[in-house]
């Protein structure tokens, strides 16, 4: 269906919080497929691995027109892979925007076929942050109401 509007929601998802949920699903108010992709090769050593980080976004996050897939290399080939003309990303504050903004930039210069667009994140959503999130949980806190049920499960069973 070459109509299609396909937008690709990358990220390291390391583990998927409610921030993420909550955009993936606005994100189909203007595209008909959101391919979330999970980057295989995320900087740092990886609290979940790829094929958990997958799967907890899999069970978290079902619905029409949405799908979950890994990705490695370069995120413009991928979405070009799966014929996505926009990059979806979140911005929670003004600090992220620095980063966001050089990293579209790059990605406008290496396929200039390629939208990103930008979603304000949700507003009970703001403060939420993956790290914050590994960090809290390692350290015994509650994040309950931050992540999905079956992510709170899996972190209580991985800091048990
Ligand atoms: O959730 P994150 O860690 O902010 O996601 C960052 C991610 C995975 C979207 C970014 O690092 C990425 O696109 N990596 C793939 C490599 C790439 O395409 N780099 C060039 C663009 S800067």
């Amino acid at each position: 269906m070459s109509g299609d509007r396909i937008a690709v929601y990358p990220g390291s998802f390391d583990p998927v919080t409610r921030g993420h949920e909550d955009l993936i699903q606005r994100s189909r108010a203007f595209a008909d497929r959101v391919v979330v992709a999970v980057a295989v090769n995320a900087a740092k050593q990886p609290l979940f691995t790829t094929e958990e980080r997958v799967a907890l976004l899999r069970e978290a996050v079902r619905g029409p027109g949405i799908e979950v897939q890994s990705f490695q290399g370069l995120l413009v080939n991928f979405a070009r892979q799966v014929r996505a003309s926009m990059i979806v990303r979140g911005l929670r504050a003004v600090s992220d925007f620095e980063y966001e903004f050089q990293m579209a930039n790059m990605n406008r210069k290496l396929d200039p076929n390629i939208e990103t667009l930008f979603m304000m994140t949700g507003e009970d959503y703001f403060y939420i942050s993956s790290r914050f999130v590994r960090d809290v949980a390692r350290l015994g806190g509650d994040v309950s109401g931050l992540v999905p049920q079956n992510v709170l499960l899996a972190l209580k069973k991985r800091f048990k």
